[in-house]
């Protein structure tokens, strides 16, 4: 089958579609055929010469997938289920969705609501997903909707999915870019306002910052994430998602023990069957709502892949760039025809 493979050889990274052969790493491994994926940051890092989160040498990238259900033993994924494939080592530390059959455990699959296409089942795919996850965590926490809520890296799939949900839920999103030839687009999506990213640093010289967000989800970290907790109000909590500017984070404690702030981790990867479940009943109840369709940069094949990936690496990117690895029907994997007569 045609996939796309990232390999490192003595740190020269190569990236290419090529002729894969596809099997289960254990007997009950579920076998999908892959009708779109979804490029994301993490495959950017992935697809890089020594890269930290690639943990194989030679690899199928992708850590996302949907698609139908083409052999399983699990009577919970029956042939022909459709279903999103995300999390875990997906892409990461075995085969990923960047090609047209993937093998995944089922603890990796969710079945897709029926207001879910495959199609925007990829437009969400793990940003969307975190995206929710988010929001879900901040409404847990009390997220008050009379408030703003703040969403950084507003233009990339998790933000501007994050800005898509909280409008279509009620709540007001402000949108920090550091892409302001984009605000158009942002305030399309759901925005209320449009800051920059020096913006969110309010009153630097002084401990605490003014009380200015009932929430956030930050897609940032390192100093934005620091900046976030001096201005959220009183009681209101961040959840923390991304690294995009840097993993570290230096703060104080004062936002803590004087405005009982809070600092929720969001890790879509390794979320629990129940979390996937819910955020996935979550995504199929506020799916009518939403136009997924702008929310679209750009639609590849494997053969775009490496250029796409580039766009993402460098932050050129709006919403979502979608895969379709294949163009038609594929047959079943060579291998599993002659298994099969
Ligand atoms: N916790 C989890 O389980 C989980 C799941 C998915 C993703 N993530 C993480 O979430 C983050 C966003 O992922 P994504 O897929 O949305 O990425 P993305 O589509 O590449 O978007 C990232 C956005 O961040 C902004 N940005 C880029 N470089 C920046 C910099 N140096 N400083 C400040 N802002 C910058 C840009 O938006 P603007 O131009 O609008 O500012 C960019 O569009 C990544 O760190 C990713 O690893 C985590």
């Amino acid at each position: 089958m045609r996939s796309f493979v990232v390999s490192e050889e003595e740190g020269v990274l190569t990236c290419e579609v090529r002729e894969s052969d596809v099997g289960p790493g254990d007997p009950s491994d579920i076998l999908v055929a892959v009708e779109f994926s979804g490029v994301n940051y993490k495959d950017a890092l992935v697809a890089s010469a020594h890269s930290r989160v690639r943990r194989l040498p030679l690899l199928i990238a992708g850590v996302d997938a949907s698609g139908t259900v083409a052999q399983s033993n699990d009577s919970n994924f029956p042939v022909g289920a459709r279903v999103a494939v995300h999390g875990g080592d997906l892409g990461v530390a075995r085969d990923g969705g960047f090609a047209e059959y993937v093998y995944a455990p089922a603890r990796y699959l969710s079945p897709l609501p029926d207001t879910v296409s495959n199609h925007d089942a990829m437009v969400i795919g793990t940003a969307g997903f975190t995206a929710m996850a988010s929001m879900l965590a901040l409404e847990r926490h009390g997220l008050d909707a009379t408030g703003e809520v703040l969403v950084t890296g507003a233009t990339g799939g998790v933000g501007s999915l994050a800005i898509t949900f909280l409008r279509a839920s009620g709540y007001q999103a402000v949108a920090s870019t550091g892409s302001p030839e984009e605000s158009q687009w942002l305030l399309e999506r759901g925005a209320t306002r449009i800051i920059g990213r020096e913006e969110i640093a309010d009153r630097p010289d002084r401990v605490l910052a003014g009380e200015r967000w009932s929430g956030a989800i930050d897609c940032v970290g390192g100093e934005t994430l620091h900046h976030i907790l001096r201005s959220l109000r009183c009681s209101a909590a961040v959840a923390a998602c991304g690294l995009v500017a840097s993993p570290d984070l230096h703060t104080n404690v004062y936002p803590f023990i004087t405005r009982a702030v809070s600092l929720i981790g969001i890790d879509a990867v390794e979320a629990p069957e129940a979390t996937r479940r819910k955020v996935w009943a979550a995504l199929g109840e506020i799916a009518p709502k939403v136009d997924f369709a702008p929310l679209v940069d750009r639609t590849v094949g494997l053969d775009e892949l490496t250029s796409a990936l580039d766009l993402i690496r460098n932050g050129k990117t709006r919403g979502r760039i979608l895969v379709k690895p294949t163009s038609g029907d594929v047959p079943l994997p060579h291998e599993l025809l002659i298994g099969n007569d």
